[in-house]
C-alpha cells in the first residue's frame, strides 16, 4: 500500500544533479586562492554545506534577523497579486531555494490561480533541497517538482534548455546582496538572456536602514551567525584536512556605510600557523588578521531601478513592508 503512494509521489519529483555540484576540487582551488590572497578571503557560497544550511535556517528565525519575516509578511499580503502575472500555466523557478518556506505562499497562490504548478528549485545544498521537495509534493497534490542541485547560472541554463512556457524566476531573501553592483548586473543580464518576453522575475532586496538595526541582524545575541561564519573553517577542516582551531578565530560583522554593505570577517585572535593537508600548505595568520567571508549589500529604491535598467529589465511593481525594511520587485523584460 505504502509503495503505491511512494511511487505516485516519485512521479511528481525529479532531482537533477549537475557535475560541478559534486566537485570537491573547486573548493580546494578556491580556498588555496583565497587564503593566499592579501587580504585573505573565502567565498560565501561555501557556507552552505549541510550544517551551514541548517545554521542559516536558524538565522532566519532569529529575532534580530528581520529579513526573512519581513519578506514573508510581504508575501502573505501580496502573493495573490503576484500570481496575477500568470498566463494560466506559469512555471515557478527559484534560484537559491533553501527551505522554500516563503515560496510556499507563491506556490499556494499559483495553485489557486492555475490549478497545477511545476516548481523548479535550484540550490547548492542537495540534502536540504531533496528533503524539502519531498515534503512539498506530499503536501500539494497538484505540484510537480524538478529540483536542480546546481549553482544559479548552471541551473538556469539547464532550465532554459527545457523549453518551458511562461516562467516566474524567484530570487528571494536578498540573495543578490552577495554580489557587488557589477556582478549583479552581470547576473541579471544572464538571467535576462535565458528568459522570454512574457517571463517575469521576482527579486527580493534588503533596504538601507539604521546602522544599529543592520549590525544587530548580523551580530545576534545567540551567536548563531558567528557559528555560521566559523562553519567555513569547520568545513575546511573536514573536507580538506585543515587544522583550524575554531576557538582562536572570532566572528566580525560591521556595516560599511560608504559601500552600503554588511561585511563579515573571521578574525585570528592570535599569531598562528594553520596547516591544510589537501592543499599541502601552511598558512600564517597574524594576531588580528582577518579573512573576508561575506558582503551583504543593502539597497535604495533608486539603486534597484538602476540595476534593473542596466540589465534589461523594467521594475513593473514593488512591494514593501510599512517600515520600508525590505522590498520585493517584479521585473519584466524591457
Ligand atoms: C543569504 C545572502 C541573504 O546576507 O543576509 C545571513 C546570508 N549571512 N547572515 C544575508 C547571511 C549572515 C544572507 N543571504
Amino acid at each position: 500500500m505504502h509503495r503505491e503512494v511512494d511511487l505516485s509521489l516519485a512521479r511528481r519529483l525529479k532531482i537533477e544533479v549537475t557535475p560541478s555540484a559534486r566537485s570537491r576540487s573547486d573548493f580546494a582551488t578556491d580556498v588555496l586562492e583565497g587564503l593566499s590572497a592579501k587580504p585573505k578571503r573565502l567565498s560565501c557560497k561555501y557556507f552552505y554545506d549541510e550544517r551551514g544550511s541548517e545554521l542559516f535556517e536558524d538565522i532566519c528565525n532569529l529575532p534580530e534577523y528581520y529579513l526573512t519575516r519581513t519578506e514573508q509578511a510581504i508575501l502573505e499580503l501580496f502573493a495573490p497579486e503576484m500570481a496575477r502575472y500568470s498566463n494560466g500555466n506559469m512555471t515557478l523557478v527559484e534560484l537559491g531555494s533553501g527551505s522554500s518556506l516563503k515560496t510556499r505562499l507563491l506556490i499556494e497562490a499559483l495553485l489557486a490561480a492555475q490549478g497545477s504548478l511545476h516548481y523548479l528549485p535550484v540550490d547548492i545544498s542537495e540534502s536540504m533541497m531533496v528533503e524539502v521537495a519531498k515534503e512539498l509534493i506530499e503536501e500539494y497534490a497538484d505540484l510537480h517538482i524538478t529540483a536542480y542541485v546546481a549553482e544559479y547560472n548552471e541551473g538556469l541554463r539547464k532550465i532554459a534548455e527545457e523549453g518551458l512556457g511562461q516562467k516566474m524566476v524567484l530570487f528571494l531573501g536578498s540573495n543578490i546582496g552577495n554580489f557587488d553592483f557589477h556582478e549583479t548586473v552581470d547576473f541579471l543580464r544572464n538571467v535576462r538572456r535565458q528568459l522570454s518576453s512574457d517571463d517575469v522575475v521576482l527579486l527580493g532586496a534588503d533596504m538601507q536602514k539604521d546602522l544599529s538595526v543592520l549590525e544587530a541582524a548580523y551580530n545576534d545575541s545567540k551567536n548563531v551567525t558567528a557559528e555560521f561564519n566559523l562553519n567555513l573553517l569547520r568545513r575546511i577542516n573536514r573536507d580538506l584536512g585543515g587544522e583550524f582551531d575554531l576557538n582562536s578565530f572570532s566572528h566580525v560583522a560591521l556595516y560599511n556605510v560608504r559601500e552600503c554593505r554588511i561585511e563579515m570577517y573571521l578574525r585570528s585572535e592570535r599569531d598562528q600557523e594553520v596547516h591544510i593537508r589537501e592543499l599541502d600548505k601552511t598558512f600564517h595568520f597574524k594576531d588580528g588578521e582577518t579573512i573576508h567571508t561575506e558582503n551583504s549589500y543593502k539597497y535604495s529604491k533608486e539603486q534597484i531601478v538602476e540595476l534593473c535598467s542596466q540589465s534589461g529589465f523594467d521594475v513593473a511593481r514593488s512591494w514593501e513592508d510599512e517600515k520600508g525594511y525590505f522590498s520585493l520587485n517584479l521585473l519584466t523584460p524591457a
